[in-house]
């Protein structure tokens, strides 16, 4: 098995005056993460149990690779999360090895570290449950943990369970670390959207007018806005993290239709609906787009929240209150963007690619050129 090296991503960077914070993650540690400051502190959500190291990364990459977690031996993590996809998979709705499909889009796995609820409707409270529910469930990878296990000795795993965590013993729990410590690291900060940040990239206009309307709630008459940034929070343009307040209703559908979304979760009525909001960090590369796949394009989905909202008993207040005209209540809320407004707000989604990202050699498949 090849071993690998990881040496540790360096960005320091200043925005607006504010001192770089959050730095490194484990001051005796030898792996160091750094990001721009502008994406705020992190080190709290690493759990104290499960510093990332880098024998801990390196195992937790060869894991999401592994092809062996899957029933079949047919499937690894990537098969569904492909890093030229910013680890999606293309797909509306993603198959597992026995060719049934579930009911959720493939997510990017990207700036793990500023999320806290994980999965579409928020069931997941940890990157290292959630990393070890896929290898299980019958939808996915459909595995048996003894057999997983057994076939990960046989393939001489021991040795890099002891370096990663001083113990040969294999079990669910460490592979859940080493899986939760590769994803963790899974960050992107290289967009055209950060050089720009960065005083390193001068947007054209329309890119400039984009991230205007991207990150303005609109007053009609006196100030034009897409409103997106209202849940798309800041740069990383992923929902709030405290408790469920990044999971909204965007209007998807009526109420006769709707999915349960965080209502499964919390039981409560009023959440029925209401999904985790998406980092859109990629986003141009991640089609089909929301948690059922149904948008092909993101100009479907700039023309979704124009004018393709659908009127339910729990639609977000920040999309009923986000129009460039006056409505009058109970109307079906719509933004009246004009043509040149989405190809700018379009020309800002464009902006959030991060070619490094997606062909950082760090993150690839260690058994062979193949994406997943
Ligand atoms: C068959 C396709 C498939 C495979 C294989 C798969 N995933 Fe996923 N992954 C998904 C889908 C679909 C979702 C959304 C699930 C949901 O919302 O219930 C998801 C969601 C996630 C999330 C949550 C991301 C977030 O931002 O909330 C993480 C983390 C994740 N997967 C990690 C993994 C790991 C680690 C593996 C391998 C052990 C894996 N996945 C294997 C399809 C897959
Ligand atoms: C009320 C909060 C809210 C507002 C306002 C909002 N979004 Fe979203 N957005 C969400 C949520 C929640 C989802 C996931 C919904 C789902 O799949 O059920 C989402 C999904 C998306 C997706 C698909 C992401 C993916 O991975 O499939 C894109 C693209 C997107 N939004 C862009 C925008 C743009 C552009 C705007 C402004 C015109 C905007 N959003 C305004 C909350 C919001």
């Amino acid at each position: 098995m090849r071993s690998i090296l990881f040496s540790a991503i360096l960005f320091l960077f200043v925005f607006e005056g504010c001192e770089p914070k959050g730095k490194e993650i484990e001051p005796d540690n030898d792996f160091e993460i750094s990001v721009p400051s502008y994406f705020g502190s992190f080190n709290e959500r690493i759990p104290e149990n499960n510093p990332i190291t880098t024998k801990g990364f390196e195992l937790g990459r060869m894991l999401f690779y592994e092809k062996k977690l899957s029933g079949d031996n047919s499937m690894s993590c990537a098969s569904c999360h492909q890093q030229n996809k910013a680890f999606t998979d293309g797909k509306a709705v993603s198959p597992g090895i026995d060719g049934i499909s579930g009911e959720f889009s493939s997510m990017s796995l990207v700036n793990l570290l500023w999320a806290e609820h994980f999965t579409w409707n928020g069931k997941m409270e940890s990157v290292e449950v959630q990393s070890t529910e896929p290898i299980r469930n019958p939808i996915e990878m459909h595995e048996n943990f003894d057999d997983a296990i057994r076939e990960l000795e046989e393939e001489g795993y021991q040795r890099l369970f002891q370096e990663a965590f001083e113990t040969e013993v294999i079990t669910e729990e460490l592979i859940g670390r080493a899986l939760a410590q590769f994803q963790r690291a899974l960050i992107s900060s290289n967009s055209k959207y950060d050089q720009y940040l960065r005083g390193e990239y001068e947007p054209t206009p329309s890119e400039r007018r984009g991230e205007q309307l991207f990150f303005t709630h609109p007053i009609p008459g006196q100030l034009r806005g897409g409103n997106c940034g209202d849940c798309h929070l800041g740069p990383l343009t992923s929902g709030a993290i405290d408790e469920f307040q990044g999971f909204h209703n965007n209007g998807l559908d009526n109420d006769e239709n709707m999915k349960d979304g965080l209502m499964r979760v919390t039981g409560n009525p009023a959440d029925k609906g209401r999904f985790k909001t998406p980092s859109l960090r990629n986003i141009a590369l991640t089609a089909p787009y929301m948690h059922d796949g149904r948008f092909e394009t993101l100009e479907e989905v700039i023309e979704h929240y124009d004018n393709g909202i659908h009127q339910s008993s729990t639609l977000d207040i920040l999309i009923i209150e986000g129009s460039n005209e006056n409505q009058a209540s109970g109307e079906r809320p719509e933004l009246f963007l004009t043509d040149q407004e989405k190809d700018d707000i379009l020309a800002f989604l464009h902006m959030l690619t991060d070619e490094e990202f997606i062909t950082n050699p760090q993150f690839s498949n260690p058994f062979s050129d193949e994406n997943f």
